[in-house]
């Protein structure tokens, strides 16, 4: 079915100069780009992105270092459409460790790191890019990021060649 959802470029995915790379993987298998724009959001605001159900999965470190992170350079947001889209996106970025995404995949083929050093130095683990994880986190991601307005229904060239 034909699905929404939300990835972000992280803040190094935008500083390392990547946004392009990553976003023509995506053009390529055919997704639209529905929705995309560039912005620097304060923690308060990163408080609502990455909630209280990280502390519960990761530890409240981890959140930490995770919300300074992601506030600490401006991030692109996307909204992509596609058939199966939140687990076709999730396929191509790839594990949420770098050390253990295969190459092929965004954060395979642009990061490296291991949990263990990341903890160890307590960092967060730096891996390009934000994806929704299910069709309720994606629901919800979206409306915080995006208004309606900023949401565009248009048909792409290639749509009668690759979903009809
Ligand atoms: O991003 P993803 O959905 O793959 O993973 P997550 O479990 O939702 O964790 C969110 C983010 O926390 C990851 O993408 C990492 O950037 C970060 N993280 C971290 O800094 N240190 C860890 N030990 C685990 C995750
Ligand atoms: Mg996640």
């Amino acid at each position: 079915m034909i699905q929404r959802t939300l990835v972000l470029i992280k803040p190094d995915g935008v500083k390392r100069s990547l946004t392009g790379e990553i976003i023509s993987r995506f053009e390529k298998i055919g997704l639209k780009i529905i929705g995309m724009k560039m912005q620097y959001i304060d923690k308060e605001f990163a408080q609502k992105h990455y909630t209280e159900d990280i502390s519960k999965r990761r530890g409240e470190k981890v959140r930490n270092n995770l919300l300074y992170y992601i506030a600490s350079g401006p991030v692109i947001a996307i909204c992509l459409e596609g058939v199966d889209v939140i687990e076709i996106i999730r396929k191509i970025v790839g594990d949420t460790e770098p050390k253990s995404a295969i190459p092929g995949t965004i954060r395979g083929d642009y990061s490296h790191v291991s949990y263990g050093y990341a903890d160890d130095k307590n960092l967060p683990v730096k891996n390009l890019i934000h994806a929704s994880a299910n069709k309720e986190d994606a629901k919800n991601e979206l409306k915080l990021w995006f208004g309606k307005k900023e949401i565009h229904d248009y048909k792409v060239d290639h749509e009668e060649h690759t979903l009809n």
